[in-house]
């Protein structure tokens, strides 16, 4: 691979994003949060009613799926056949099933290409929960950033809009998701061997960055 490829995995609400984002603007490269594709998946299974947990309808429906994103500034917009669906995807219920169909490993087959074609044209900081350990092994840094779960649940509640807030449901789904997510038999949530872990529950945004970038520079 010609194009320097940085991944973060890790936990919902350990900082992913905001630390992705904010590495790519310091490295001047992309970032894709790849747990968008997951949630842009789920996403259509709502919307069109789709059985994803029989596998001929699942099969179907994955061929007829044409999700990318494209960057407007820094932000990434997810388009599904032609329409941004980006404002309907952090849903409590998108979570939920992106996290439960994302066991699929037909869904994870399909979301590859679009991952790695991404990573042949461009630097770029993948984040998700399998891109050290699955999607890019030979990745030129890899990092896990964890939290404990209530500052976690903390934190997806202070982004979430008023009406959706129950700080104990967010810390309940955020506990199933984890289980999920690590639980499941293909590519589950785990460190690559050669990823660098940072607990990130009592350090700001600023620090993780920090952190990672000495890391980035010292190798
Ligand atoms: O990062 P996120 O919370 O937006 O991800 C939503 C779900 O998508 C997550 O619970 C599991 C799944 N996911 C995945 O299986 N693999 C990834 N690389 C990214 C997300």
């Amino acid at each position: 691979m010609d194009t320097r490829i940085i991944t973060i995995d890790g936990p919902a609400g350990a900082g992913k994003t905001t630390v992705s984002r904010m590495l790519s603007k310091k490295l001047g490269c992309v970032y894709v949060d790849t747990g968008a594709l997951y949630r842009g998946v789920a996403y259509e299974i709502q919307k069109q009613g789709i059985d994803w947990e029989k596998d001929e309808i699942l099969e179907i429906f994955l061929k007829h799926l044409d999700l990318n994103f494209v960057m407007e500034k820094d932000l990434l917009i997810l388009i599904s056949s032609g329409r941004d669906i980006t404002n309907f995807i952090r849903t409590p219920e998108i979570s939920m099933l992106a996290s439960a169909s994302s066991a699929k490993v037909q869904v994870r087959a399909a979301l590859l290409d679009i991952q790695r074609n991404i990573a042949k044209i461009k630097d770029a900081i993948f984040e998700g929960r399998d891109m050290g350990t699955m999607v890019f092994p030979d990745a030129a840094h890899k990092f896990f950033l964890f939290a404990d779960l209530s500052v976690r649940a903390k934190r997806r509640y202070d982004e979430m809009p008023d009406e959706i807030k129950d700080i104990k449901q967010v810390q309940e789904d955020m506990k199933i998701r984890d289980v999920n997510d690590s639980q499941r038999k293909t590519a589950p949530l785990m460190p690559a061997e050669d990823a660098i872990k940072i607990d990130s529950t009592f350090l700001t945004i600023e620090q993780v960055v920090e952190k990672m970038l000495k890391c980035i520079n010292k190798a």
